[in-house]
């Protein structure tokens, strides 16, 4: 890693900064394009970049859903993964409340002694929606925004 001290300007991306073994220069740019969008940590980033690169080698069929959604910057880095493969084919399903997490009832347990899930927000699907549409994956019926 080269020494850069303060003041000074480091000239490469973010992502690789964040990820210095990561010599991958598609990724850097889907990253810095997709992260003030997501909750995702730059390594759970990568995962998803791999693992959609893993089906587009294998030329695995099927549907693609993401479960808790946000603003959308996971599914706009899967999306543009999908685009610079051509591999326009799969139908995207994208569920969450747009909305952040639900009241907790009686059936709920907590995970490790960790409870979450009381944040909420104004809706936001509309910004998820032109989030995710900052990727020209086609057609854009294709992706679909199912309220839970
Ligand atoms: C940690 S965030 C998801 C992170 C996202 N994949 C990203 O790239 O940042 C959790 C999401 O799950 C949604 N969510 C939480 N509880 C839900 C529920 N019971 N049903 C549907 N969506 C829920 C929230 O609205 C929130 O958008």
């Amino acid at each position: 890693m080269p020494d850069v001290k303060a003041g000074e300007t480091d000239s490469r991306a973010p992502a690789q900064l964040e990820l210095p073994d990561v010599d991958d220069a598609l990724f850097r740019a889907l990253h810095a394009k997709a992260k003030p969008f997501s909750l995702l940590t730059p390594e759970k980033f990568y995962n998803l970049y791999k693992a959609i690169h893993y089906i587009c080698d294998r030329q695995i069929q099927g549907d693609i859903i993401e479960c808790g959604v946000w603003k959308g910057g996971a599914v706009l880095m899967a999306a543009d993964v999908l685009v610079s493969r051509g591999m326009l084919n799969y139908e995207i399903f994208l569920y969450d409340t747009f909305a952040g997490f639900v009241e907790r009832s009686d059936n709920d347990v907590t995970a490790g002694g960790k409870e979450i899930g009381k944040v909420r927000y104004k809706d936001f699907i509309d910004e998820t929606r032109r989030n995710v549409a900052l990727s020209t994956y086609p057609p854009p019926e294709s992706i679909s925004f199912p309220v839970m």
